[in-house]
C-alpha cells in the first residue's frame, strides 16, 4: 500500500461551488434530521470531484461546518478510505489492485508497466504530468483479475502487454475501452456459458 498522507502543499480555502452544493444538499435530504453526518463520505467524494480528484484540508474542514461535525471525524474517514487522495493526482489517475486474487494472476506485472510508462514511484506525476498511479486493495472485481482502474473505469483481464499499451494511450490523452481486455462481456465464462444453458437471462 501507498503511504497516505495530506500534501504539504494546501489550498488555503474551500468551498462547494454551485453544482456540488445542489448534489450535496440533495443527499443530505436523504438522511432524518439530526442524521446529516451520515452523509459524509458522499461529501467527501463530492468535494474530490470537485477538486480534480484529490481532498485537501480545506475540504475536509468545510465540510465538517456543513454537517456540522467536528473537522476531527471529517479527517478520520477521509484519511482511512484510500478511494479519496489526500495529495493532487494526474487528470489520469491508475489504481492497480494487488489485493491476493489480482495478485495471484500477476498483478506486479501491471505494476512494473506503471513503472516503465508513468513513474518509478506512486503518486508521481508522469513526465508529462498528467498521469500517476497507486496500488490499491481489492476493487471487487476479482473474478476480472488482474485489474486496474482508471478514473471512473474499470480495465480487466489484463497482462503487461497490455496494461502497457492502455497507459501509453492514456499518455496521449486518450480515453481506451475499458472493461475485459480478452473479450468477455463483464464477467461471463470465457468462449461462453457452460451452465444454465436452458436460462436465457442467466
Ligand atoms: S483482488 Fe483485485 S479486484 Fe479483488
Amino acid at each position: 500500500m501507498s503511504l497516505r498522507k495530506p500534501a504539504k502543499e494546501q489550498p488555503e480555502t474551500f468551498e462547494f461551488n454551485q453544482e456540488s452544493l445542489a448534489a450535496a444538499k440533495e443527499i443530505v435530504k436523504k438522511y432524518p434530521k439530526d442524521k446529516q453526518q451520515s452523509a459524509v463520505m458522499a461529501l467527501l467524494y463530492i468535494a474530490q470531484k470537485q477538486n480534480g480528484n484529490w481532498i485537501p484540508l480545506a475540504a475536509m474542514k468545510y465540510i465538517g461546518r456543513f454537517l456540522d461535525m467536528p473537522y476531527i471525524k471529517v479527517y478520520e474517514v477521509a484519511t482511512f478510505y484510500t478511494m479519496y487522495n489526500l495529495s493532487p493526482v494526474g487528470k489520469y489517475f491508475v489504481q492497480v489492485c494487488t489485493t491476493t486474487p489480482c495478485m495471484i494472476r500477476g498483478a506486479y506485472k501491471l505494476v512494473e508497466a506503471c513503472k516503465e510508462k508513468i513513474s518509478d514511484n506512486q503518486n508521481e506525476l508522469s513526465k508529462n504530468q498528467n498521469c500517476s498511479w497507486i496500488e490499491v486493495e481489492c476493487l471487487g472485481a476479482c473474478v476480472n483479475a488482474p485489474m486496474m482502474q482508471i478514473n471512473d473505469d474499470y480495465y480487466e483481464d489484463l497482462d503487461k502487454e497490455k496494461t502497457l499499451k492502455i497507459l501509453e494511450e492514456i499518455l496521449n490523452g486518450k480515453t481506451p475501452k475499458p472493461g475485459s481486455y480478452r473479450g468477455r462481456v463483464n464477467n461471463e465464462p470465457e468462449n461462453n456459458r457452460k451452465t444454465l444453458l436452458d436460462l436465457k437471462n442467466a
